[in-house]
């Protein structure tokens, strides 16, 4: 894909539904009972990755666009063949925690990608319920699952203080209490997304929650639910970046997210200095959704730290692409994390901003990348990482030159619209 410099980024757009939302939506429909019918899902590949592996668990799944129905199961069937995630560790990490509590073995597996990410973070606490999880290497995929109810058995409650801030082993571990004996609880070291815990409550969950602490109750029935999905706000995150870079600029994003877990983005872009205003707040299932209005302001700089990068996770290389034009640069830290997801984001952000021309230093947890440089346009190698591929064509459009993005097919995984909707907010 070639990105070619741009003037001005204007228009009033949607999102395709929030990623995390649809898994989410897709996974406890599977185990509902009646017809879950969703509007807005995902057009993802990860979402569609999720959706297969549903299905050959036994539901029947229609898909109409970006209609899905659902058709819940009191039992999931042992699928025929190992479960396939594709690129996506959501799917594999949370999917582990309803297998988990099923009578049957089965496997799971993933593209190459997958393959080389941790697993262990949802095996510990899955085996300490009583569930017997295998790797093929160490702790990474394949996986296979000897789920606790086999033998008529039931998985045990545990109160498990999670060593890692991560929103899919805090699921995994929920989705597993659904079919323990006694109360589940988990404790984070920071809080991260809820969609779990407000989906839960949508299909009929009761849960309590305190802090970064939340537990739920064994036996729990659930019930289809009829939602819209709302617009993904990690999607919007490249047009809401790529806005804050050009002083004409005048974007309106509708139906978006504002789940204040997830929206820590806009909190960072008024930090850094864009004008941003949030109109028609609603709450749809326990989800906030909102219009978002963004005007350019000039962009100073800022540091990501602690919880901050945490609820940034997957805004952060779009961030750190978009420094070279503030003012003062962006430091992030306490960010390891972004080392194992679908590609090593910080090694790929930062060999693709020296590719352009920019100056930064790569940390252990983060990088630091200095303000008020000029980008020429370069090759960039995305890694096959769709969060690169986007965050490099947002940096292409203030560079000097064009851009050249190699692997930029992988925007498939979570925005497959991304690169005509962008055009269609360009001025050239
Ligand atoms: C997600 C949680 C985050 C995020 C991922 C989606 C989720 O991962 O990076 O894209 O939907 O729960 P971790 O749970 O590994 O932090």
């Amino acid at each position: 894909m070639i990105i070619r410099p741009a003037k001005n980024i204007l228009g009033s757009i949607r999102m395709p539904g929030d990623k995390s939302i649809s898994h989410r939506y897709a996974m406890l429909a599977a185990i509902a009972t009646g017809a879950t019918r969703l509007e807005n899902f995902s057009t993802g590949a990860d979402c569609a990755s999720t959706l297969d592996c549903v299905r050959q668990l036994g539901c029947s799944v229609k898909v109409d666009g970006q209609r899905v129905e659902i058709e819940g199961r009191e039992r999931l069937r042992k699928p025929a063949e190992s479960l396939d995630c594709g690129n996506s560790g959501s799917t594999m990490r949370m999917m582990s925690g309803i297998l988990a509590g099923q009578d049957f073995e089965c496997d799971l597996h993933g593209d190459e990608s997958l393959s080389r990410r941790p697993m262990a973070r949802v095996m510990v606490p899955l085996r300490m319920m009583g569930a017997e999880i295998t790797a093929a290497a160490g702790d990474r995929p394949p996986l296979h699952i000897k789920g606790g109810a086999i033998n008529g058995g039931k998985l045990r409650a545990i109160d498990y203080k999670s060593p890692v801030a991560s929103a899919q082993v805090k699921s995994a571990v929920l989705f597993a209490g659904l079919f323990a004996d006694g109360e589940t609880a988990v404790d984070e070291p920071y809080r991260t997304r809820d969609h779990s815990e407000q989906a839960l409550r949508a299909f009929g969950v009761e849960l309590s929650r305190s802090r970064n602490r939340v537990s739920l109750r064994g036996g729990q029935k659930l019930q289809a639910i009829e939602a819209l999905v709302p617009g993904d706000i990690s999607s919007a995150a490249f047009f809401l970046c790529a806005a804050a870079l050009f002083p004409e600029s005048n974007l309106v994003i509708e139906n978006l997210l504002l789940n204040p877990t997830r929206a820590s983005l806009l909190d960072a872009l008024k930090l850094l200095g864009a004008r941003i205003s949030v109109i028609n707040l609603e709450e749809h299932h326990h989800e906030l959704v909102g219009t978002v209005k963004m005007e350019h302001g000039s962009l100073k700089g800022i540091k990501i730290e602690g919880g901050m990068s945490v609820s940034l996770i997957d805004e952060l290389p779009v961030l750190a692409a978009i420094a070279p034009y503030t003012r003062d640069g962006i430091e992030i830290r306490d960010a390891k994390e972004l080392r194992v997801k679908e590609s090593d984001r910080i090694a790929l952000v930062a060999r693709n901003l020296r590719a352009m021309g920019a100056e930064c230093e790569e940390y252990d947890d983060g990088l630091r990348v200095a303000g008020n440089q000029k980008l020429h346009g370069a090759e960039i190698d995305s890694g096959g990482d769709h969060r690169i591929a986007m965050a490099f064509s947002v940096a292409a459009l203030r560079a000097e030159g064009e851009s050249k993005i190699l692997g930029a097919d992988s925007a498939r995984i979570s925005f497959p619209e991304f690169f005509t909707m962008l055009e269609g907010v360009t001025e050239r």
